[in-house]
């Protein structure tokens, strides 16, 4: 079931996805959180950094895995999405390392890792997923026609996301790696809860696949359609294709 929220900024959405992030800190003895990655959660986790400096709000007890990490950069790579997760949030935050999981991108057995990744997360099922959506309709590295019952496993990026990514990548997109590790679609789903945030207008076709299109591969976000909590926060641009909005 989706509940879906527009506000007019950035920050408002933020401050709503905070709530469901802080509702879990607030009511689980050991809180897991699925983390993201991009650009659009950078914003909840400097809110995130805030309420623990602040208020001292800890994550001693916070366990927590990521959705992908691209194949074949270490993890010392200044875009690795390891680095990401320790320079917007793990450096700030009082979390042991050891409680934190991002899927290893250049471990010499890839189908190893992966199958020992979402091991990983047996026992744990995440409280509340932090997802964004690429503009093809991807969420985590799931592009379009991954299968619904995917675990974690090895991706070919679409050449949409290669060009998406490339900002990163002194903007050029031979420099982006070509392969992700990501957790699947099925691993996603079985999160108990799930705040997807998109903004921006090149996120409007995606939004409205996933929201009124049919539950079909060729926008793997579609899936969430039949997750029973879902919250999606979007901006007008994200927004603009819905109908009744
Ligand atoms: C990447 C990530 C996704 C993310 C997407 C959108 O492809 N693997 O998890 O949702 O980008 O990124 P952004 O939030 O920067 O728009």
């Amino acid at each position: 079931m989706f509940r879906i929220i527009i506000k007019d900024t950035k920050e408002e959405l933020n401050a709503e996805a905070f709530k469901l992030v802080k509702e879990v800190l607030d009511t689980k003895e050991q809180p897991v959180l699925g983390l993201a990655t991009g650009s659009s959660p950078v914003g909840l986790y400097e809110l995130m950094i805030k309420d623990h400096k602040e208020n001292g709000t800890s994550y001693k007890n916070v366990l927590t895995w990521n959705l992908d990490e691209y194949v074949g950069i270490p993890r010392t790579h200044e875009q690795s999405y390891w680095t990401f997760m320790r320079k917007n949030l793990f450096d700030y935050i009082d979390i042991p390392e050891e409680n934190t999981h991002v899927p290893v991108g250049d471990a010499e057995d890839e189908e190893a890792e992966c199958r020992k990744y979402e091991q990983s997360m047996e026992g744990h099922p995440v409280d509340l997923q932090v997802l964004g959506i690429g503009s093809d309709g991807h969420i985590a590295f799931n592009e379009p026609g991954t299968s619904f019952d995917s675990v974690t496993h090895i991706v070919d990026l679409e050449e949409s996301t290669i060009n998406d990514n490339a900002r990163f990548f002194d903007n050029d997109p031979t420099k982006v790696p070509k392969q992700a590790i990501s957790q699947g679609l099925a691993t996603i789903m079985r999160a108990k809860k799930i705040v997807l945030f998109a903004t921006g207008e090149n996120k409007a076709d995606a939004v409205k696949g996933m929201i009124s299109g049919p539950v079909t591969t060729d926008c793997p976000a579609s899936i969430l359609q039949d997750h029973q909590d879902v919250t999606i926060l979007l901006d007008h641009a994200a927004a603009s294709k819905l109908k009744n909005f």
